[in-house]
């Protein structure tokens, strides 16, 4: 299981990369452009922090299937383990089986519906990311679609694993891994949610207070 941050923002993911057990970044253009910082400058750094092993990723703007592939080599060349998220439509599951050829891994992104994911991981791609939240926003059902994906990759592409994306809520990213994802991408904002908890707060004091009355120190 990974669990993945959805954010290009430095700050925020030295934060949440020492508190948290991640496997990795995501990003789209959208999150890029929010930071006003080309992927040339964002990817160093976001490596810098979160070190070489751990996965990166970062989505091709270009709608035509050459025109994705060459955008895909190129932002390879500024992070040689970048995973290339390439929208799950017509054009892009052409380039992600060429990619997926030359040895590139790819993430189908922006899966909204079940067969665009499978048509997205026969090509090849390593992941696929249904957008929960928004397929929720549209009047459908996020969580069902993740469970629809999850069966199908297991009767049919099971190296391919799903990547569940768009959360608004902590409990659409656990319902999404209780359907069977095996990885999500937390936007920071939810993944705080998940960090505050009052009670748990109240409890850990009430043992402080109880052992401050019969102890004068904090040590056994
Ligand atoms: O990164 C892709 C996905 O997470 C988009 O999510 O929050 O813009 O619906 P959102």
């Amino acid at each position: 299981m990974e669990i993945f941050i959805d954010t290009a923002d430095p700050k925020t993911i030295e934060e949440l990369w020492a508190i948290l057990p991640l496997a990795g970044v995501t990003t789209n253009p959208s999150i890029v452009a929010a930071g006003k910082r080309p992927l040339r400058e964002i990817l160093p750094q976001i490596r810098s922090i979160i070190g070489p092993e751990a996965r990166v990723f970062a989505q091709v703007l270009s709608r035509e299937s050459t025109a994705m592939i060459d955008e895909a080599l190129s932002l390879r060349e500024l992070d040689p383990n970048l995973i290339v998220k390439i929208p799950a439509v017509s054009a892009g599951f052409a380039a992600i089986e060429r990619l997926s050829a030359q040895g590139v891994m790819t993430l189908g992104t922006a899966v909204y519906a079940p067969m665009q994911g499978l048509f997205a991981a026969q090509a090849g791609a390593r992941y696929i990311a249904p957008y929960v939240n928004r397929v929720d926003a549209t009047g459908g059902n996020g969580i069902k679609l993740v469970e629809t994906l999850q069966s199908l990759l297991d009767l049919h592409c099971p190296a391919c694993s799903i990547l569940a994306a768009s959360f608004r809520t902590p409990t659409q990213v656990l319902d999404s891994l209780l359907a069977g994802a095996k990885a999500v991408t937390i936007p920071p904002d939810v993944a705080r949610q998940m960090l505050v908890s009052p009670s748990v707060d109240v409890a850990i004091q009430r043992f402080e207070a109880d052992w401050h009355k019969a102890f004068d120190k904090l040590s056994a």
